[in-house]
């Protein structure tokens, strides 16, 4: 008897060892578990065998990677942002890509406003007079400000923003936002469009979300800076890259704005001798922002779905180029009423 075999699934680095199980039900997984990087040359050898790939964001997913991958149906990533991937590429070679949009908006949205709330109070800085038992020693000026009756900009208004914008008005701020394009529910979540230039001269809190494309890297650079308050906080969840990190600093450092609350930086991770880790009003997190045991297995559990899909060439859940992705099968009308009956669907209008 030939026993056919299970697809390949390449798994370049560490992945939940629930969700790997998980996996290995319905493919064979080929896993790299070194502590150091896999190099490219050997994921490359590795995906000429493969159905799928478990990409990674330190890896370039582009043309190069999967050239010599005859076989690969699928790729997918435990994660929203795809900016290591060139999704051109996979389309024009009919591989679907597979993110995880939706299971970590609410995981992401309170980490930003986490930032917002510990930078407002400057929590790192008094809690850590009272752990050294300073208590009595902490300067004056290290008071914090309040968040209602400010004003909130959000610079990258998808659904992640909009969570970010419930949590700010239930702390009395107005929001406003700058996106490429106007949205039309500004009415039912109370945001209000505003130019760059009109946003960053009103926000006491500017909060980027955007993705990292061609046209939003270094977008926040010095002039940025300079258009923003004085006393304005400036936070990033979205990606480092979006920042020029060396006007950030200065602009830091000189005081054209007084505080920075990060997720995100460029690069990551920030070598310890990094000068960013020398200003004091900069509070930074290790991209942090849906990293909770809940929303971390939702998005692993989401990728692994997707690349079971792919390499069944069934469609993948979510798939960032929709127009490659596989299609449910043609059902006929006798087989879709036998399945509407098993699904206990009255069908005797259809009959
Ligand atoms: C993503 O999924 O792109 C986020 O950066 C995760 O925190």
């Amino acid at each position: 008897m030939i026993m056919e075999r299970k697809p390949l699934v390449v798994v370049p680095g560490l992945v939940r060892r629930d969700v790997i199980a998980y996996l290995q039900e319905h493919v064979d997984v080929r896993q790299w578990t070194e502590k150091t990087k896999m190099p490219r040359e050997v994921l490359k050898e590795w995906l000429r065998e493969a159905d799928g790939l478990w990409s990674i964001n330190s890896i370039s997913v582009d043309a190069d990677l999967v050239k010599d991958a005859p076989n690969l149906k699928v790729i997918a990533q435990a994660s929203v942002g795809y900016d290591n991937v060139k999704i051109d590429d996979l389309t024009a070679a009919g591989i679907p890509y597979g993110n995880t949009p939706g299971v970590l908006n609410e995981t992401v949205a309170e980490l930003a406003f986490t930032l917002i709330a510990a930078a407002s109070r400057r929590i790192i800085e008094n809690a850590a007079f009272v752990k050294n038992g300073r208590w009595a020693e902490r300067p004056s000026n290290i008071k914090g400000f309040d968040l209602s009756r400010r004003t909130l900009g959000i610079i990258g208004m998808g659904a992640i923003g909009v969570s970010i914008s419930r949590r700010a008005r239930a702390f009395g701020m107005t929001v406003v936002y700058h996106n490429r394009h106007q949205r039309n529910d500004d009415q039912l979540y109370r945001t209000t469009y505003m130019e760059l230039d009109e946003l960053l001269a009103t926000s006491d809190v500017v909060c980027i979300m955007a993705p990292l494309t061609d046209e939003t890297y270094h977008m926040c650079d010095a002039e940025f800076f300079k258009k923003m308050k004085k006393t304005a906080l400036f936070v990033n969840v979205g990606r480092g890259a979006i920042v020029d990190t060396d006007a950030l600093i200065d602009a830091l450092k000189n005081g054209e704005i007084d505080y920075a609350a990060l997720d995100v930086t460029d690069p990551e991770p920030l070598p310890a001798d990094h000068p960013l880790l020398e200003i004091d009003n900069c509070l930074i997190v290790p991209h942090i922002g849906s990293y909770t045991d809940r929303t971390r297995y939702d998005m692993s559990m989401l990728t692994a779905n997707n690349l079971i899909a792919g390499v069944n060439k069934k469609p993948l859940t979510t798939c960032v180029n929709e127009q490659i992705n596989y299609k449910k099968p043609e059902m006929d009308v006798e087989s879709a009423l036998a399945e509407l009956k098993k699904a206990g669907v009255d069908v005797t209008d259809f009959d």
